[in-house]
């Protein structure tokens, strides 16, 4: 099992809030089976900015200390960026921010909004490169209430990660029917925990496989949790499969299209 999604250095954002809760956590994890798990501390503008090095540093630091601790986990370094046009100056291309410093960023949009620069802000990630992976959307109100958005943006290249917490009903039935649907019209390349502590949100994801086995079978559980994830971080490609979307009108939306006159 990966968790492409979590919180779990410390001292740099609301997750751990120390070395031991950190250790705490990479045990929860291993206890429920992930193997490989990338650490991806916010990014935002205002409240949350570190380095990529200090991002590093965190990570050998955990690294050390779990090592020490007889834990065999494999960390990763990486980042959860904020959508928002100055953090470009720090992502000229594949590296910084991105998970094991490769060709694939974990995006997240603000809470309740998208902003109307989001299409553009993909787009130049993807001109450097850069492949955008947007965070847990199944919990953000705009795309829960229009799934077809995500999928303009899917089909204009963006992959999807999806909290296991949604998907076992943690963040109420909005999220958990959003993430159903997503899972069955393959909206999803791949899961994290989104583990900011070793309580509510912690990293355990071995009830969240089960639960993804029901809905889509078992091969799509190692499509999600074992292949994508592993070329994700070794920067190879991922299996993308058509959308099957209910309610997807056949004709191109507007961002599709604009998308093709970015692209040219
Ligand atoms: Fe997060």
């Amino acid at each position: 099992m990966f968790d492409m999604h979590s919180h779990i250095l410390s001292g740099i954002d609301d997750g751990a809030k120390d070395l031991d809760t950190s250790l705490t956590m990479l045990r929860m994890a291993q206890e429920s089976g992930t193997r490989h798990i990338v650490a991806t501390p916010h990014v935002i503008e205002g409240k949350w900015l570190p380095s990529w090095e200090r991002i590093i540093a965190g990570c050998e630091q955990v690294k050390q200390a779990a090592e020490q601790e007889g834990l065999s986990i494999e960390i990763y370094p990486g980042g959860e960026v904020a959508v928002y046009m100055d953090i470009l100056k720090e992502i000229q291309g594949p590296g910084p921010y991105c998970i094991n410093g490769g060709r694939y960023l974990l995006v997240e949009l603000p809470a309740m909004e998208i902003p109307s620069f989001t299409e553009e802000f993909f787009f130049r990630l993807q001109t450097r490169g850069i492949t955008p992976i947007l965070a847990h959307p199944e919990r953000h109100p705009r795309i829960a209430g229009n799934p077809n958005r995500l999928a303009e943006w899917i089909r204009a290249g963006v992959l999807v990660q999806v909290n296991g917490a949604s998907i076992t009903g943690r963040f109420g039935k909005k999220a958990m029917e959003t993430a159903e649907l997503l899972l069955k019209s393959n909206m999803v390349h791949c899961i994290g925990s989104d583990a900011h502590s070793a309580h509510t949100r912690n990293p355990r994801l071995g009830e969240v496989r089960q639960k993804i086995g029901s809905i889509v079978g078992q091969e799509n559980v190692a499509r999600l949790t074992r292949h994508n994830p592993a070329n994700m971080i070794h920067s190879r490609d991922v299996d993308i499969p058509e959308i099957k979307l209910a309610d997807q009108s056949h004709k191109p939306g507007a961002i599709t299209k604009m998308f093709r006159m970015l692209w040219g």
